[in-house]
């Protein structure tokens, strides 16, 4: 058996690298962790995709429920690098707060998504084929309760999986739907944190989005409906007169693309602004785009807003702007480790 594991590790993995969807592709292990008695077990490996969860489980029944989303990059060096855990780490203690579910500790964070990575090594895409490891931590009350109250007992599990580049064949501008009659999350709600609730309310828009041909749904903000709030499931971003824009909003996730690429434009001489972002002001960019961890950024060709008879029109060309161009390669170079990382983004694996 342990042979049979040491032998296994390095077996290469056949998988069509430069064909990988954006999806679910099994790997050889995930590590769990468990909260019992008030306090959090050592993370243990498992090579079972399945879990054994209790009928009266509060992540089924209340929505206790968190996740995050993070990558890691097979560099030219042939280092894995992990970008930004920190911040994924802190989001889920936000999160975990936000549903009275117990906090998952800095440390055992990222332990736990290192081991997931280290076991799942050959599993992350080789340089040069756009994939990445994308790294999923989960977080779910499985302690029972019939009652609405915080269950007593937390599962915390991270598994991995190889993805493929957002766009395959380059960068391309995607259409985006204004969704008038589905709120994503309320102004005091939970659209701050990443939990499961937040992504099932939006999925009545974004299935119509996607029937309709379009990449994704932008909701505006749910209490007035002046103000654009963010993209599915990403930050939406405006570039115009050279200063980058991005929505202030209290029913939106703080994407840590969004935060990398607020930094970047800071850095090379582009002015930032996060405020509220007027509907009619899509008129006035000259670039949009959406960003987040899947696609880093996904320019906005056009938006259609057909409940108040509108379409904003970006990239006119076909092509992307040049601001988002820019900042995209940068990311991604210090994401696959072509370029110095001077901000001490990336983590490399040991
Ligand atoms: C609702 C929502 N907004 C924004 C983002 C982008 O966040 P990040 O850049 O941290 O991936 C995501 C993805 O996690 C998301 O689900």
């Amino acid at each position: 058996m342990y042979i049979w594991a040491v032998l296994n590790t390095f077996i290469m993995v056949t998988l069509d690298w430069n064909n990988l969807p954006f999806g679910y592709v099994k790997t050889d292990f995930n590590v769990r962790s468990f909260y019992r008695d008030g306090k959090w077990s050592k993370p243990e490996v498992s090579d079972s995709e399945y879990i054994n969860i209790h009928i009266a489980a509060t992540g089924l029944h209340y929505g206790q429920e968190a996740f995050e989303g993070l990558k890691a990059y097979r560099g030219k060096d042939g280092k894995i690098r992990v970008f930004r855990w920190e911040e994924n780490a802190k989001r889920l203690l936000s999160s975990a707060e936000g549903i009275k579910m117990a906090p998952v500790p800095m440390d055992l964070f990222k332990e736990a998504v290192f081991l997931a990575i280290k076991k799942n090594e050959k599993f992350v895409p080789p340089y040069g084929s756009g994939a990445s490891l994308y790294v999923r931590p989960l977080l779910y009350g499985s302690g029972a309760e019939v009652g609405v109250k915080p269950a007593k007992e937390y599962t915390f599990l991270v598994f991995v999986t190889p993805v493929g580049p957002y766009f395959k064949g380059g960068v391309k501008p995607v259409n985006m739907l204004i969704c008038r009659d589905v709120d994503r999350a309320a102004p005091l709600g939970t659209g701050t944190i990443k939990i499961g609730g937040n992504y099932a309310a939006s999925l009545k828009a974004i299935v119509r989005a996607h029937d309709e041909g379009y990449g994704n749904v932008l909701f505006l903000d749910a209490k007035e409906k002046k103000y654009v709030d963010e993209c599915g499931p990403a930050n939406f971003f405006g570039i115009k007169n050279n200063v980058y824009v991005t929505p202030l909003s209290s029913s939106i996730l703080p994407s840590i693309t969004n935060k990398s690429l607020i930094t970047l434009a800071e850095s090379m001489g582009i002015k930032t602004e996060r405020r509220p972002i007027p509907v009619e002001e899509l008129a006035e960019f000259e670039e949009a785009g959406a960003c987040g961890t899947a696609a880093v950024i996904s320019p906005i060709a056009k938006i259609v807003d057909a409940d108040a008879g509108k379409i904003y029109e970006f990239c006119k060309d076909g092509k992307p702007g040049p601001v988002s161009m820019q900042l995209y390669t940068r990311l991604v170079k210090i994401q696959y480790g072509e370029e110095a990382d001077p901000f001490g983004w990336t983590t490399i694996i040991e």
